[in-house]
């Protein structure tokens, strides 16, 4: 997103519709999850485009097995972190489970509490028609969703665990038409997760609206990645995820030096002690 250069003086904010003439431009845009101030700092100074604070943050910040435990004061503090701490990426704030499938108005009262609450600029929830009307009561009293379709995790006892979505004719008619319908409901984006390359690349040029790919192969609008996935953290991350970076090996190595000074007497030393 070339024209979203940012500056350290004035980072112009990315917004929803600069989403859509990226993809009309057909420039990638790249989104990360995001949980805490330090992280999300660092993802947007690189100029990441979205910072996702996913609900993820179940299994990556808090240890839980999944992403269902997630409530949504926990949603609020780590977005108010992420909010907080970026000046161009577009934050999105997730939805977690059991705080909107019940009815267009209780997605509507937790997403108003995600952008005043929190100061996210946008929210995301799982599902495709049934939560069509949803997404239009939401953007249509000014609240920017971002679709998730695929494998979604929070329907991970429905879907019979983490497995790709959309194989087969019939599956991946209905995956396209609930692309369609979030589209007409007024989504702004939706994210694909664990679909075959080849639908996501089909869903990817019906659609206006931008998709983001995550396990979904390389046609689509733009990419999203677990940032302890993204960065090698994780003890264990999926066959989808490549890791630019170690920082589980770095932190090992850190942590294993820092005991070993300890209990040799080796810190502190001189340098790190005040003489008097
Ligand atoms: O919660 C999350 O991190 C997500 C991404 C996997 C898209 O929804």
């Amino acid at each position: 997103m070339s024209e979203q250069t940012p500056t350290p003086a004035q980072p112009k904010r990315v917004r929803v519709h600069h989403l859509r003439e990226a993809k009309e431009r057909g420039e990638r845009i790249t989104m990360l999850t995001a949980y805490d101030a330090p992280t999300a700092q660092i993802f947007d100074e690189v100029g990441t485009d979205v910072l996702l604070v996913g609900d993820s943050l179940g299994d990556n910040f808090y240890g839980y097995r999944s992403t269902i435990p997630v409530t949504v004061d926990e949603m609020i503090h780590h977005t108010r972190a992420v909010a907080g701490a970026t000046r161009r990426a577009l934050v999105v704030a997730d939805l977690p489970f059991g705080s909107y499938e019940a009815s267009p108005q209780v997605a509507h009262a937790t997403a108003v509490r995600m952008l005043k609450e929190a100061g996210a600029q946008a929210v995301k929830f799982e599902g495709g028609r049934r939560v069509a009307e949803h997404v239009r009561l939401l953007t249509s009293t000014g609240i920017p969703v971002m679709g998730h379709l695929g494998f979604t995790p929070q329907s991970e006892n429905v879907l019979g665990g983490k497995r790709v979505q959309g194989r087969g004719q019939e599956a991946a008619e209905r995956l396209s038409e609930d692309a369609i319908a979030l589209q007409e409901a007024g989504a702004f984006a939706v994210v694909l997760e664990m679909v075959p390359a080849p639908l996501a690349a089909r869903i990817t040029e019906i659609l206006a609206i931008p998709t983001i790919g995550i396990g979904a192969g390389p046609h689509c609008d733009g990419q999203v990645l677990v940032w302890p996935d993204m960065a090698g953290l994780s003890a264990w991350s999926p066959r989808f995820a490549k890791q630019y970076g170690q920082l589980r090996t770095a932190l090992l190595d850190a942590a294993r030096a820092y005991n070993d000074e300890v209990r040799t007497g080796a810190f502190p030393d001189a340098e790190h002690s005040f003489p008097e």
